[in-house]
């Protein structure tokens, strides 16, 4: 067979073109480093349904999605009616407008934790917001967050990252620089499903100093919480008065409508959102106590009030796209789908797992699944030998599948391919791409 890299190279040209000249305008060629990829990232220019296509006329079966938000896949025909709907009205306004009022109503209506909603032009935003109005609610500083589980890129949330175990550097914290020491000194780290870790963590700091914990329900949305585990922490953060904050940036509307919180029946006192309600537009909400949101207010003393503005929250496009997402969400049929076209992965992928008797694991529920390479029941982020082969078999996994015309998100803490699933991809994608994955996955194992 042909060198597959030398193959990838050959059909992306014009993606190592473009590469080229951004190197010279842009640092790393990129302006996020989820979008660096070796040797180059493949530049697309046009999504339709589970389908993208890149510069060179590649057509690829998209389960990176944008990273995740779009649920409904590339170019859903009510999301498309609306925002042309709303492109002839305007697309920004500088007063309130009525597509801001009827998406807040919605989400206060379906999100369990919520009394009030406050929109964001990111996730980030909205997490910086729910931090700052934890500490102005309980006049405490310190936050504790899940070790090496994404939650944005301020301040606040870059202590307590670390470079995975399996690259150059392993185990060292990065993305420190720029951040104040006295910053890095509030936020502290626990591990994912260390009930007694995140009790004596919470001890160590003292029962009268923690702001909020802040966390996603499942670890990078595909490791679930083990039993016992999400209700401690919303027991011990009610008894030390902190503010439990869940970020449900990917397990929002992705675990069904009411997200993380729903499907592990645990409430926080204020949730994230971002990505999938935004059908492909920049948005961010917090979401929650009205007693805690409330701190917002101008009616609260100048001293006390928390502070949030900007030009973008509310604006009218990014509303009407989340209306028209909500509505696609809403019908009866659209998580049954989403959840049968996810465990159709999942099962067929576990059947070839078998199969080959290969230490690979499925992960996720739904539509949001990975592959990890362990064959061990994955309980802990922190489990050191998730990686029993090369790390470029996950590379080689993500060309092979690449090259027979999957795309597949390849990087993060953990040795896993991830795999977004739209309401748009078919049970013909998936047996395609698993059907690529089985005949690649013995030969790059079998070279490790
Ligand atoms: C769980 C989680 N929280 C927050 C963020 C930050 O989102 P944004 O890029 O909108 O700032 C991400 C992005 O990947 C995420 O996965």
């Amino acid at each position: 067979m042909a060198d597959p890299s030398q193959e990838l190279r050959q059909r992306t040209r014009e993606s190592q073109r473009l590469h080229a000249l951004a190197q010279q305008v842009a640092v790393d060629a990129v302006q996020a480093p989820a979008k660096l990829h070796s040797p180059f990232p493949i530049y697309t220019v046009r999504g339709q349904g589970s389908h993208v296509w890149d510069v060179d006329g590649n057509d690829y079966i998209d389960y990176v999605l944008g990273l995740g938000p779009l649920l409904l896949g590339h170019g859903h025909p009510v999301v498309e009616q609306r925002l042309r709907d709303q492109l002839s009205h305007f697309v920004l306004a500088a007063s309130p407008n009525p597509l801001e009022v009827e998406l807040a109503q919605k989400l206060v209506h379906i999100v369990p934790c919520a009394d009030a909603c406050r929109f964001t032009t990111s996730a980030t935003e909205a997490n910086m917001l729910a931090v700052r109005l934890a500490r102005a609610y309980t006049g405490r500083e310190v936050i504790l967050r899940v070790r090496n589980d994404y939650v944005g890129w301020a301040d606040a949330f870059t202590p307590g990252m670390f470079v995975p175990d399996h690259e150059p550097g392993g185990g060292q914290p990065w993305g420190l620089g720029g951040v104040p020491r006295s910053v890095q000194r509030l936020t502290r780290s626990f591990d994912f499903n260390d009930t007694e870790g995140f009790a004596r963590l919470i001890q160590r700091v003292g029962n009268d100093k923690v702001a909020a914990v802040i966390m996603e329900p499942s670890f990078r949305g595909v490791l679930m919480p083990q039993p016992g585990f999400l209700e401690s922490i919303r027991s011990l953060t009610t008894e030390t008065g902190a503010v439990l904050i869940f970020d449900e940036v990917v397990s929002g509307f992705r675990f069904g409508l009411q997200g993380g919180q729903g499907y592990f029946g645990v409430t926080p006192d204020l949730a994230t959102y971002g990505k999938t309600i935004g059908g492909g537009l920049p948005v961010g909400a917090v979401l929650g106590r009205r007693d805690i949101m409330d701190r917002l207010s101008a009616t609260v003393p100048a001293l006390e009030r928390v502070y949030h503005s900007g030009t973008w929250p509310g604006m009218p496009l990014v509303c009407a796209a989340a209306l028209a997402v909500l509505e696609v969400l809403e019908q009866p049929e659209t998580y049954p789908r989403l959840n049968r076209v996810g465990d159709l992965f999942a099962a067929e992928m576990r059947k070839v797992i078998q199969r080959h008797e290969v230490p690979l694991s499925v992960l996720g529920i739904g539509p949001l699944r990975e592959i990890a390479f362990t064959d061990e029941p994955v309980l802990s982020p922190r489990q050191k030998d998730l990686l029993k082969v090369r790390p470029e078999a996950i590379h080689e996994l993500w060309m092979a599948l690449a090259l027979e015309g999957s795309l597949a998100l390849g990087k993060g803490y953990m040795p896993t391919l991830r795999f977004f699933i739209s309401l748009a991809h078919t049970d013909a994608d998936i047996l395609k791409t698993v059907d690529t994955l089985d005949r690649a996955i013995l030969r790059v194992l079998g070279r490790g």
